[in-house]
């Protein structure tokens, strides 16, 4: 008996170095990101691939979609305040604890953020910067930024991607009900003049409530003035745009939504070429935020956008890798504000691999694999498909088979080249996660 828990004992001891030696060879005590050194610890995640994204800042150049897309809202809202440029590197209380995101929320988890360590990580979406922002006493204002997600990969789908967010405060008194008063009636005037039809939910429900603090009537003017200037922004992205709705009218839908940082929420939806598309998010901002970042007797809205899914509907651009595309024949297509149609160079042909292995005790998490896979090979990976999970009857050992589409926007990749990325993929697969290749 004794014997036999020494012997466990020891076996346990043997895995637990095996784990250190595993983390330690691939953990460095520090990293650098933006000339800022910060420690490391076991929440760390991010990998070079991620690291090498950040300050590229795509959403600057007027003459990349993104950028052009960028201009294309600022001028829209040309009378607020526009910020670029904010450091991604944010705290999780910024990025959720201060717009109340619940303590479980499944956002936190190291296998969907990037972290810098435990106190340190990448945004993952412009609301990260709403109290510091509302905090320089700005009533209009619209910031926009690259915002990190962890998650599977495919044409829509990159762990770096970039958000538009906007904010507009009223005065919770007479002044401030005047100016929404006004503002809503010239909002009104306009869009009764231009082609778009809008399927609208109440503004206030049993299911979408306003906020105890807020007088009901403002509540009500402001959820309104929020719909209206977002009406009109999707008339400025998809309206009458060179024939695309052929004089038909712009059909835009909204949707009960739900925020941890607003009340009422909604999503906002528009028909176009055939399909409803999602295209943002937004509400009344929760008077915690405002009250944190020490505006008193106000009341505010907010909208958050996400750009590649607009600007690959408007450019026809057919996979997100192509925003990060340095070839001539992507970027040259483009001029800074105007939308033209995307005209694919060439399609290379996919190369398919699939690798199966046993999982160590611990699992291995989807995404962990794709951030091994994209860090190992860029972008030449396409999409990866988990085509095989199961557990053995008898051992109760889990066996994963994944299927890796390698190929490359710029060039032809040969069937030796594919075999070599997908041999280093296999390495670094049993060297950083311990899997038995089956
Ligand atoms: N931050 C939200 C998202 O990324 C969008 C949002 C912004 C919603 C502002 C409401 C208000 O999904």
């Amino acid at each position: 008996m004794t014997v036999g828990l020494a012997r466990a004992r020891s076996s346990l001891h043997f895995v637990r170095i095996a784990q250190y030696r595993r983390l330690y060879s691939t953990r460095p005590p520090s990293l650098t990101l933006l000339g800022k050194e910060y420690p490391t610890d076991s929440t760390t995640n991010i990998t070079d691939a991620i690291a090498d994204k950040v300050g590229r800042n795509l959403y600057t150049d007027p003459a990349h979609p993104l950028g052009i897309l960028h201009v294309l809202v600022s001028s829209h809202f040309h009378d607020f305040r526009s910020h670029v440029g904010l450091p991604p590197v944010v705290t999780p209380a910024q990025n959720f604890d201060d717009l109340g995101f619940p303590p479980d929320h499944p956002g936190r988890a190291p296998t969907d953020s990037y972290y810098l360590n435990r106190d340190a990580m990448l945004r993952t979406h412009t609301s990260a910067h709403e109290v510091e922002t509302f905090a320089r006493g700005e009533r209009r204002w619209l910031l926009a930024a690259d915002v990190y997600r962890r998650d599977e990969i495919d044409a829509s789908h990159y762990p770096v991607f970039h958000q538009m967010e906007g904010a507009r405060v009223f005065g919770a008194d007479e002044a401030g009900r005047a100016e929404v008063e006004a503002d809503n009636a010239r909002l009104e005037h306009h869009l009764a003049r231009s082609n778009i039809v809008i399927e609208d939910v109440p503004h206030i429900s049993a299911t979408n409530p306003r906020q105890e603090a807020h007088d009901p009537v403002m509540a009500e003017l402001v959820a309104k003035n929020l719909k209206l200037s977002l009406n009109s922004l999707m008339l400025t992205l998809f309206g009458d745009r060179g024939g695309v709705n052929e004089g038909e009218p712009l059909r835009v839908r909204w949707i009960e939504a739900f925020f941890p940082f607003t009340t009422p929420s909604y999503e906002v939806e528009v028909f176009f070429r055939g399909k409803w598309l999602e295209i943002l998010g937004c509400g009344v901002v929760q008077q915690r935020t405002l009250d944190r970042a020490r505006v008193p007797d106000s009341i505010s809205w907010a909208f958050g956008l996400g750009l590649e899914r607009i600007a690959m509907i408007l450019f026809s651009i057919p996979d997100i890798r192509l925003f990060w595309s340095q070839d001539p024949r992507f970027v040259s297509q483009f001029t800074a504000g105007q939308i033209s149609t995307f005209k694919p160079y060439s399609k290379y042909p996919a190369c398919y691999k699939d690798v199966s292995f046993w999982l160590p005790g611990s699992g291995l998490h989807d995404n962990d694999f794709c951030d091994l896979v994209r860090d190992t090979v860029g972008d030449l990976v396409q999409d990866v498909v988990l085509i095989d999970y199961f557990t053995h009857p008898k051992t109760n050992r889990r066996s994963k088979c994944y299927r890796i589409n390698y190929c490359s926007m710029d060039r032809s990749l040969s069937n030796e080249e594919a075999n070599a990325v997908h041999t280093q993929v296999i390495a670094n697969l049993k060297d950083k996660f311990g899997v038995e290749i089956r």
